[in-house]
């Protein structure tokens, strides 16, 4: 009895222990995990940034939270990154595919810095991201389709960079909730794709300063939130398809056409169907016709 009493309370001490393990360690390694996942992610990101003074000192890794590094912000509840804004800090390199693994952001701004490469495709895996900024920096390659799998956008800048290729048609299909998008001053080439009219939420458009050549797709006026569109010095052509019996653009403000190699007479009843428009371009086109005086 005495032998027997001497094995079974080190196992009962053991299923104490193992259920005290299970029960507080792994849950909080658990929770310790997430936040040291995004801990190394900002940690890939800071080794791949060149000579750099501000990340190289303030995300100090003897610090004892990522949430009070500069740029950082993370949500109270679940205590994980949902922001990451180092808009305009002087910052160059390339971006690792740790940041895919940030699975809480919702909001990345890396503007105007000097951040080059391709986007890595791990970013596809932030699907919570409601507003991305990479603006002004020098990023190349293809304009990224897998941005379409990102549906909860809202915003999304990828102006002033060396993108190149087409208007992925996986945007149209699955961004409904985006609401701006500026790609202005690539090298975006193809024309613009007829189901554009699929982004139903959008409100800003800019194109400005791309290869894009095509008609206009008339589609484009058959998104009815729009209220500035921006497709100025590109390559396009043939004539504008204003349709002035589709009410369908009311919210339109802003029409900016110049340099292109748009043609056509202007109908007399323009501004027919655009009740809020104030500002119009069309200057350095073929486009014959006078504008018409009324409805600006
Ligand atoms: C990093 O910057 C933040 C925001 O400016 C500041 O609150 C924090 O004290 C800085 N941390 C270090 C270690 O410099
Ligand atoms: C940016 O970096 C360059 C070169 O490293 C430096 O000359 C310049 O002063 C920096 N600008 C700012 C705003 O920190
Ligand atoms: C995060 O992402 C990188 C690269 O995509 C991967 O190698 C790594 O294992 C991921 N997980 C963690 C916990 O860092
Ligand atoms: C950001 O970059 C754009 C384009 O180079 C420039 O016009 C703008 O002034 C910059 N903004 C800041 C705050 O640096
Ligand atoms: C559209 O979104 C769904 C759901 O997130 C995704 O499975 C699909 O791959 C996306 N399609 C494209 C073309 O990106
Ligand atoms: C997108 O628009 C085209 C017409 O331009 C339409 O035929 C297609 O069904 C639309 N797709 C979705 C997913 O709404
Ligand atoms: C625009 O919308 C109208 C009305 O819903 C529809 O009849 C027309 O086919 C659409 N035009 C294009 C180019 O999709």
């Amino acid at each position: 009895m005495g032998t027997s009493n001497f094995t079974t309370l080190p196992l009962r001490v053991l299923v104490i222990m193992f259920l005290y393990y299970y029960a507080v360690v792994s849950s909080s390694s658990s929770s310790m995990k997430s936040i040291s996942t995004d801990r190394s992610a900002l940690v890939a990101l800071k080794a791949q940034v060149e000579d750099d003074h501000l990340l190289a000192t303030n995300w100090s890794t003897s610090s004892s939270s990522i949430c009070y590094w500069i740029g950082v912000h993370c949500d109270s509840k679940h205590q994980r990154v949902t922001s990451l804004h180092l808009f305009a800090m002087n910052l160059s390199g390339t971006l690792p595919p740790h940041l895919g693994n940030l699975s809480f952001l919702a909001s990345l701004d890396l503007g105007n810095n000097s951040f080059h490469g391709l986007l890595p495709i791990e970013l596809a895996n932030l699907r919570r991201l409601k507003s991305i900024s990479l603006a002004n920096n020098n990023f190349d390659g293809e304009i990224p389709s897998w941005f379409g799998s990102l549906t909860q956008l809202r915003y999304l800048s990828l102006d002033g960079n060396n993108f190149r290729g087409v208007i992925p048609l996986s945007w149209c299909s699955n961004l409904s909730k985006l609401e701006s998008l500026y790609l202005s001053h690539n090298t975006l080439q193809g024309q613009i794709p007829a189901s554009i009219e699929n982004l139903s939420s959008l409100r800003f458009l800019y194109l400005v300063g791309n290869q894009l050549s095509g008609s206009i797709p008339s589609s484009i006026f058959n998104i009815s939130s729009l209220v500035e569109l921006y497709l100025s010095s590109n390559q396009l052509s043939g004539s504008i398809p204003f349709n002035p019996l589709n009410n369908m653009s009311s919210q339109l403000e802003t029409i900016e056409f110049e340099f292109n190699d748009l043609s056509g007479h202007l109908p007399s009843d323009l501004f027919h169907g655009l009740p809020k428009l104030k500002q119009l371009a069309l200057s350095k086109n073929q486009l014959s016709g006078r504008i018409p005086k009324s409805g600006i």
